[in-house]
């Protein structure tokens, strides 16, 4: 058997500023057999980020950059280019990428958002649900432009909110769906490359 040396996958890079379990999970469907992308590196707003561990654990090489200032951004998509990167997986990034860095990363930039899109852009998603008395929430995989939370989106996962449902435990429960779309739609894209 021939064992793939990673040389024809298409590499990625995942972008954190938290817990990291989208990283965490993006990892796993990498390592899984015939996956298509690699994690080339993992950038994080914020040097004390708990996901960050999962860099160290699967050797994939970390980037602390908040991409706030034109010479971070700059910095930042150099790198990207050094490391051969086309399609950014925004994670619980808590930055907003502007036009500029969008339009020179040239490539693919996908988010990851814990509600049904277009309802509740932003923060506070699952509050914002419950509040609104929605019987679902879910969460969406979309392509990123330069406005919040807008661009096209590429799959979304329905979840039943229960009347017992408060934000964390609505939170838990599409967080769960969130790891299994992440990756779905990411290989939506990649099929139609
Ligand atoms: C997820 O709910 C994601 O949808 C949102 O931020 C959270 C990140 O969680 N954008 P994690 O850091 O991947 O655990």
């Amino acid at each position: 058997m021939i064992k793939s040396n990673g040389l024809n996958k298409i590499r990625i890079a995942v972008f954190i500023s938290g817990k990291g379990s989208n990283f965490k999970n993006l990892i796993n469907s990498s390592n899984k057999r015939n996956s298509k992308f690699q994690i080339g590196i993992v950038v994080s707003s914020n040097s004390n980020a708990e996901g960050l561990k999962y860099s160290k654990k699967f050797k994939i090489k970390k980037i602390i950059n908040s991409v706030n200032t034109n010479l971070a951004e700059k910095i930042l998509i150099s790198k990207l280019k050094k490391e051969k990167i086309r399609i950014i997986c925004l994670a619980g990034f808590m930055k907003i990428l502007s036009k500029k860095f969008i339009k020179n990363f040239n490539g693919i930039i996908l988010n990851i958002h814990p509600s049904l899109l277009p309802k509740y852009k932003g923060l506070n998603t699952h509050s914002r649900a419950i509040n609104s008395d929605d019987q679902y929430s879910g969460c969406t995989v979309h392509y990123v432009n330069s406005k919040l939370d807008s661009g096209k989106i590429i799959l979304q996962k329905k979840v039943k909110i229960l009347k017992k449902d408060n934000s964390v435990s609505l939170a838990k429960k599409i967080l769960l769906q969130e790891h299994i779309l992440y990756p779905k739609a990411l290989n939506k894209v990649l099929s139609n490359l």
